[in-house]
């Protein structure tokens, strides 16, 4: 590639690059994440991804579960600096028992990048990650894997993205010959090549054609003769890159490489800091936020309790959608009006955290606070502005907590309202009066339920089967068809954190029959966190 025609670091929109790394599980994003960290400048620290993550999960309790099957519940930010942009990579938990983080992170990001293996292709999890990030069209450049493995042919790879993904595909570079006989990924705008085992600052090779005997010679005769042949045909065959098309999420340029050989890493950094989107403007309920507007707003799609167990803090993942945040400025939380002073933002780096004395919109900053802060609450200088789009989805599995000791109903109470409002899992209050319901899309939440239950509470908690095994929102257009309904049911009626109702089913068959019974209700998988205002 040409160096990318970077922004004026004038500019802090411009900059900025906001974005994600989705895979399916050991495809290669934490490898990768550390590769990238190295070209933003952070050589020292590369390599200690890793590291760092198992000291955090000796760091404490509840992290033991982590530690136990070797996963990370932890999702974080790292900036780094490259190329005069400002790179903000917002990690996800691997395991899809958690996929409600990855979800709401997803919220605060530009652009993503899809990590996929040569030799597996599209996996389930990719899919499923994919469609998150179709939801809201976000682009996406696909970085193919492990080249420096035996892996399966480049166009059959092409072409399982577009048809199982729907989306169009235009590679811009090309590998030549994969495994022991990787050379490297061939430039296909420019004719140009990084040899396979080069060092990683040489500059790429300049070819007249993938016919080239210089070429030809590096390739080998074998592999130099396939790949001609197979450049030729990409050329011919597959669409050419289109930055509108990328823009607006229907069009992913395809790099290949190798993250464990730090192969093809560079050219991907430099097509984030050419073409991946700078932070957008967001929608709000009453209007659109442009992120050059001066006034300061933001929200937070993560909490993160236990970051450093000698202080019982909790962090809040502050996404600045506009202006300008500087330290020690004051900022309204819409949800209940009260001003907050942000004395103590911070930046992540890969390895440490520092105070940030003024973040820009598409930075990511942590806000330290005792439970003011919730998923979804939005932060401005004064005006009542929300954020759409931080969604809860529906849990599959519900289950009734109980504790030996009733004495302690009430302590319970309060430590499932504070897990529900860092999104650990959600809970549900019957209108009934019987005991609060949990909801959890994965297994695994429950599990880190119950530790930190445990750790932070003294509680011992159980779960059992509900009677419920389905739970939707419930909402109409008419507002006294919806109050009817609801009356109609107080058994299977409950409220969730926000006060907003949800039908809870025994069954499917139960949920079907309630929907054709009650047309005009609206029965949703989907809630947007601060859709009932709070
Ligand atoms: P993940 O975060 O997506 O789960 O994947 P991760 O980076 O942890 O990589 C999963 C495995 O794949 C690791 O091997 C890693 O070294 C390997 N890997 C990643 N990128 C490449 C690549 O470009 N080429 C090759 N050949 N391997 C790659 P592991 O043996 O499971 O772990 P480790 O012992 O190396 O840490």
């Amino acid at each position: 590639m040409n160096a990318p025609a970077t922004p004026a670091k004038a500019d802090p929109v411009a900059r900025r690059r906001t974005f994600a790394i989705i895979s399916h599980p050991d495809a290669g994003k934490t490898t990768l994440t550390e590769k990238l960290l190295l070209f933003g400048g952070a050589i020292q620290l590369a390599g200690e991804v890793r590291a760092k993550q198992n000291r955090r999960h000796t760091r404490s309790d509840w992290m033991g579960i982590e530690r136990e099957r070797g996963i990370s519940v932890v999702t974080s930010v790292m900036t780094f600096e490259y190329a005069d942009c400002v790179f903000n990579l917002l990690d996800t938990p691997g395991h899809e028992d958690f996929s409600e983080d990855t979800y709401r992170t997803l919220t605060a990001v530009d652009s993503a990048v899809m990590v996929i293996d040569a030799a597996k292709g599209i996996e389930a999890r990719t899919r499923k990650l994919f469609e998150v990030c179709r939801l809201r069209d976000i682009p996406i450049v696909t970085f193919i894997n492990k080249l420096d493995r035996e892996a399966r042919d480049p166009f059959d790879l092409l072409d399982e993205i577009e048809k199982t993904l729907a989306l169009d595909v235009a590679p811009m570079t090309w590998p030549v010959g994969s495994g022991r006989d990787f050379k490297g990924a061939y430039d296909l705008a420019h004719d140009r090549l990084r040899p396979f085992g080069a060092d990683i600052d040489a500059p790429p090779l300049q070819f007249a054609g993938p016919h080239d005997p210089a070429f030809q010679a590096l390739a080998g005769e074998s592999v130099g003769a396939q790949a001609a042949g197979e450049i030729e045909l990409a050329r011919e065959a597959c669409k050419p890159f289109d930055e509108k098309a990328f823009r607006e999420g229907h069009l992913t340029p395809v790099y290949f490489g190798s993250a464990l050989k730090t192969y093809g890493v560079r050219d991907l950094i430099d097509a984030l800091a050419a073409f991946a989107p700078s932070p957008g403007g967001l929608d709000t309920a009453s209007r659109h936020v442009d992120p050059r507007e001066t006034k300061m707003t933001g929200f937070v799609f993560k909490i993160q309790a236990n970051m450093d167990p000698n202080h019982r803090d909790r962090i809040a993942f502050l996404r600045i959608t506009s202006g300008r945040l500087a330290r020690g400025m004051k900022a309204r939380l819409v949800r209940t009006g009260k001003s907050i002073a942000l004395n103590a933002p911070q930046f992540f780096f890969a390895q440490e955290r520092a105070l940030a004395e003024e973040a820009w919109p598409g930075d990511v900053v942590g806000i330290p606070n005792h439970g003011l802060l919730r998923i979804g609450d939005t932060l401005t200088e004064g005006e009542d502005l929300v954020f759409r789009g931080v969604p809860s989805f529906a849990p599959e599995i519900l289950r009734r907590v109980r504790i030996g000791d009733a004495m302690k109903a009430r302590k319970l109470r309060e430590a499932l309202q504070q897990m529900a409002e860092e999104g650990v899992v959600q809970i549900f209050s019957p209108r009934d009066g019987s005991g609060v319901i949990v909801g959890v899309v994965g297994a695994l939440q429950l599990d880190v339920l119950a530790e930190r239950l445990k750790a932070e509470y003294g509680l011992d908690a159980a779960f059992e089967q509900s009677r419920f095994e389905i739970c939707r929102w419930a909402s109409a257009d008419d507002p006294a068809e919806l109050a009817k309904f609801l009356r109609a049911y107080p058994a299977s009626v409950a409220d969730d954190l926000d006060g907003a109702p949800v039908f809870l089913a025994s069954s499917a068959f139960n949920l079907r029959y309630e929907q054709e019974r009650w047309p005009q209700i609206v029965f949703s998988d989907v809630k947007d966190y601060q859709a009932s205002g709070g």
